[in-house]
C-alpha cells in the first residue's frame, strides 16, 4: 500500500475542506478532505450519482452551512462523518472512502489510488 503525503495538519483548518489531486496530471482532485470538531475525514472526490467531481470551486466541498458535503453539480447532500448521501439524486449512496493517517504533523492518505483516465 503506498503512502500520499497530502498536507501537513495545520494547513487543514476545522470547519475548512481540501481537494488533492494525486496524479501528475489531474486536472480535478482525486481526495477530498474535510476537518470538523470529532476528526479529518476523507473520501474520493467521486460523486456517487455521476462519477463526477464535486467541488464547487477548488477547495470548496461544503454546503453553505458547513455541515455537509455537497456535490456542486446536482446538490447531492453527504454526511461528513460517514459520507452517505441523506438528500439528491443519489440519497442513500455513499462516498468512497479514503484512509488515512495523521504522523509528524502530516495527513497522509493510504489508499492505493488509480489514476483518472
Ligand atoms: S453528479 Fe453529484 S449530484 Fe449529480
Amino acid at each position: 500500500m503506498s503512502e500520499h503525503p497530502l498536507c501537513r495538519l495545520d494547513d487543514l483548518a476545522e470547519g475548512q475542506s481540501k481537494g488533492f489531486a494525486i496524479g501528475h496530471d489531474a486536472r480535478y482532485a482525486d481526495i477530498v478532505v474535510v476537518r470538523t470538531r470529532t476528526g479529518i475525514y476523507a473520501y474520493r472526490n467521486r460523486c456517487p450519482h455521476t462519477g463526477a467531481s464535486m467541488e464547487w470551486e477548488p477547495d470548496q466541498f461544503l454546503d453553505y452551512s458547513g455541515t455537509a458535503i455537497q456535490c456542486g453539480i446536482h446538490g447531492a447532500l453527504f454526511r461528513i462523518e460517514d459520507g452517505y448521501c441523506v438528500s439528491g439524486p443519489c440519497t442513500r449512496k455513499s462516498l468512497q472512502r479514503v484512509a488515512v493517517i495523521e504522523r509528524d504533523g502530516w495527513l497522509i492518505a493510504l489508499e492505493p489510488l488509480e489514476q483518472k483516465a
